[in-house]
């Protein structure tokens, strides 16, 4: 995306017409499980591998139909996600910031909610069951949020992948912000 800039909701709602809105989210829920028995996984936290290549959060672009952008957002997690993206829905309490790309002209809102392992393991479960899959959509994957041993692997390797718009600084300021990674820079 080139040219990106970050602004309010307010700035958002008030570009004209020929601006594109689109609506993206983080799905996490907290992980008790242990890798190799000792690694904590702490969060399961949701990106996906997209049509083009790159990685992305579920969601998409929200038509004038949909009335709000949260109606769009849920709409749009339906196709991508199947049923298991019925069990909640996302409002605007779960909204967290916006970023302007120009040429084409598309601004991009952001979401992140949380969810209990169960929800999530649902949608994981229904994915490849969506109307999308195969297709915008080609798997769901969870981000590691340890730091291996040799200081690379986990997620500063998965950081070295190709991401879509502004998704790898969305990610990287919610996990931050939510308090997801380890307290200590260990
Ligand atoms: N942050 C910022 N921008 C993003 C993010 C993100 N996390 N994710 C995607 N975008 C941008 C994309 O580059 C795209 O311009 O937002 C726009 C819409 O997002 P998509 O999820 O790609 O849109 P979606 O409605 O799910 O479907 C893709 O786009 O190019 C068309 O015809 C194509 O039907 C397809 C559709
Ligand atoms: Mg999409």
């Amino acid at each position: 995306m080139a040219g990106v800039r970050r602004l309010t909701l307010e700035e958002a709602l008030a570009l004209e017409p020929k601006w594109q809105h689109a609506c993206h989210a983080m799905l996490y829920a907290p992980d008790p499980g242990l890798l190799f028995h000792h690694i904590p996984m702490r969060y399961a936290v949701l990106m996906q591998m997209r049509f083009d290549g790159r990685l992305g959060f579920p969601g998409g672009f929200v038509k004038l139909q949909d009335g709000t952008l949260e109606n769009g957002l849920n709409r749009e997690l339906n196709e991508e996600l199947g049923e298991g993206a019925q069990a909640f829905r996302i409002e605007r309490a779960d909204y967290r910031s916006s970023h302007a790309a120009t040429n084409p002209h598309v601004v991009a809102h952001f979401y992140a909610k949380r969810l209990t392992l169960e929800q999530l393991t649902a949608v994981e479960k229904g994915a490849p069951y969506a109307r999308d899959h195969g297709l915008e959509v080609l798997g769901l994957v969870r981000v590691p949020l340890y730091t291996l041993r040799d200081g690379v692997g986990g997620l500063p390797a998965f950081l070295e992948n190709t991401f879509i718009g502004a998704s790898r600084e969305q990610l990287i300021e919610a996990l931050q912000d939510l308090e997801l990674l380890e307290s200590s820079s260990a």
